[in-house]
C-alpha cells in the first residue's frame, strides 16, 4: 500500500495548527457505492480555509453571548483529531464506487474538477489522493473538466462560481431586466433596479459575480481599490467602478452619486428608487447610510456584518449578530431591505454551466504554488492583496 501526503490542521488556529500528514487512501474495494477516488493535480485556496482553522480553535466564535460564557475554556484545544484543508480541486478519477458509473457517468480516467465543503463534511482537497462521496446531500459537487481548461484553471473555479451563482440567483428577481422572473420576495414592491452594485468587485467572488451579471446583460457598478480599477473595468467588464481608496466621500455616498449620474435610480413616479447590492466584503456601511440605506431594495451578502478576513462569515454568524437576524426577519415581513446572508450551493449542474460558459482566459489566477508551499500561500491570501485565485499544484 502506498502512502500519500495531505495538509491537515488541529487546534491552535492558523498558522500553527497546519501540518503535513501521511495517510493511506482506502483500497478500491473499500469504496462506498457513491464514492470516487481522485488523483489530485491542483487545489485552490479560499478565505474559508483559514477561517475554518480559526473556528476549530474557538468554536465559541459562532455562539452568541451569553451562551458562549457557558462553554468551558479549552474545549476545542483538547481534541486530538485532525481536520482536512481546502475545498476546490481538479484531478483524474482513479476508482469509482459500484453506483457511480450509472448515477454520475464517471469512469476511471475521467478528468474532473469540483468542490467539497471541507469545514463541515471533513473531506479536504489539499491531498494527493481524495476520496469523495458524490451522494446527494454530501456537500460535494464534481463535474467533468472541460478539455480547454488545464487542471490549474479548473481548480480555481468551483467555490467562487458556486457562490457567485447563488448571489446572482438571489438578486435576479429584483433586477429590471429580469422583472418577469420576480419571486415572491420582490412582488408588490413596484420597482426594480437598473444597476447591480457589487461591493468588492476585485475579490474572486466579486469578479465571478460581475462576469455572470455581464453575461446576462446587466449594468454593473463595482467597488475596489485603485490598483484593481482597470482589472474590474476592462477585464471583468464592469460598467463603472468606484475606487474606494480615492473616493472623496464614503462608499455609500459615492454609490448614490454614481447611480444618480448614470441614471441608475428610478424616478419617484415610477415607484421610487431601487438599489440592489451584492456584498463580497462584509460590514454595514451601505445598509446604515442615512440616504442610501432606505433606497436599498435587495441586499445579498456572502460575509455578513463582520469585516475581518480571518473569522468565519456567511449565514453561520446570524446568531452572533442579532442585527442581521432582525434585518432578515423584517425583510421577510416586507419592512425595509430584503436581506439575505447566503452560502454557496454545491451543485454539479452549476459546475457544468461554468464549464460551458467560461473560457480559460476568464478564469483569474493570482499565482501558483507548490504543494509544500501551502502555509506561505495562505499567508499571502490573508494579507488580502491577491487578485484572483491562489492555486496549488501536485506533481
Ligand atoms: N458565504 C459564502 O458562501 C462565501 C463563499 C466565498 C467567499 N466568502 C467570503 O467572501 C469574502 C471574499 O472572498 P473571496 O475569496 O472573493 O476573497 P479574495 O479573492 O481573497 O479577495 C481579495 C480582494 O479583497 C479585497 N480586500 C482585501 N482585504 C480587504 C479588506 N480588509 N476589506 C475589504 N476588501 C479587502 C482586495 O481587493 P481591493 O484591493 O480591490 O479591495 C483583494 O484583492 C471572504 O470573506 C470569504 O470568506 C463567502
Amino acid at each position: 500500500m502506498t502512502t500519500s501526503k495531505k495538509w491537515t490542521y488541529s487546534s491552535g488556529g492558523f498558522p500553527q495548527c497546519l501540518h503535513q500528514t501521511t495517510y493511506t487512501a482506502p483500497a478500491p474495494a473499500a469504496l462506498k457505492p457513491t464514492e470516487i477516488q481522485v488523483r489530485t493535480h491542483a487545489f485552490a485556496i479560499n478565505p474559508v480555509d483559514v477561517q475554518a482553522m480559526n473556528l476549530r480553535h474557538d468554536t465559541t466564535a459562532l455562539i452568541p453571548w451569553p451562551l458562549s460564557a457557558f462553554v468551558p475554556a479549552g474545549l476545542n484545544s483538547s481534541s486530538q483529531s485532525e481536520s482536512e484543508a481546502c475545498c476546490d480541486f481538479s484531478g483524474t478519477i482513479l476508482h469509482v464506487g459500484s453506483a457511480v458509473s450509472s448515477s454520475n457517468a464517471f469512469e476511471p480516467g475521467d478528468e474532473v474538477f469540483g468542490f467539497t465543503m471541507a469545514p463541515s463534511n471533513g473531506h479536504g482537497t489539499a491531498g494527493e489522493v481524495l476520496t469523495l462521496d458524490t451522494a446527494p446531500g454530501s456537500n460535494v459537487a464534481v463535474a467533468k473538466k472541460p478539455k480547454s481548461w488545464d487542471h490549474t484553471h479548473a481548480a480555481a473555479v468551483p467555490l467562487v462560481y458556486l457562490t457567485a451563482r447563488v448571489c446572482i440567483d438571489s438578486v435576479q428577481a429584483y433586477m429590471g431586466q429580469d422583472k418577469d422572473k420576480r419571486g415572491s420576495a420582490g412582488e408588490g414592491t413596484g420597482n426594480a433596479a437598473k444597476w447591480l452594485v457589487v461591493l468588492g468587485g476585485s475579490s474572486s467572488t466579486g469578479a465571478s459575480t460581475i462576469q455572470i451579471a455581464k453575461a446576462r446583460g446587466w449594468k454593473v457598478l463595482a467597488t475596489c481599490s485603485g490598483r484593481n480599477v482597470d482589472f474590474v473595468k476592462q477585464q471583468l467588464g464592469a460598467d463603472d467602478v468606484i475606487d474606494y481608496t480615492a473616493a472623496q466621500d464614503s462608499v455609500p455616498a459615492e454609490v448614490l452619486r454614481r447611480l444618480r449620474s448614470l441614471g441608475g435610480l428610478a424616478a419617484p413616479e415610477s415607484g421610487g428608487d431601487a438599489v440592489v447590492i451584492v456584498d463580497c466584503v462584509g460590514g454595514t456601511e451601505c445598509l446604515d447610510h442615512a440616504e442610501l440605506g432606505p433606497k436599498i431594495l435587495r441586499y445579498v451578502t456572502i460575509v455578513g456584518d463582520k469585516t475581518d478576513r480571518t473569522s468565519m462569515g456567511g449565514p453561520a454568524i446570524y446568531w452572533k449578530h442579532p442585527n442581521m437576524l432582525r434585518r432578515w426577519f423584517w425583510g421577510k415581513l416586507g419592512w425595509g431591505v430584503h436581506y439575505d446572508c447566503v452560502i454557496l450551493d454545491a451543485r454539479k449542474d452549476w459546475l457544468e454551466e461554468a464549464g460551458r460558459t467560461l473560457s480559460k482566459d476568464e478564469i483569474v489566477i493570482d499565482s501558483i504554488f507548490k504543494f509544500d508551499e501551502l502555509p506561505k500561500a495562505l499567508e499571502k491570501m490573508v494579507g488580502g492583496q491577491v487578485r484572483g485565485k491562489l492555486v496549488g499544484t501536485i506533481a
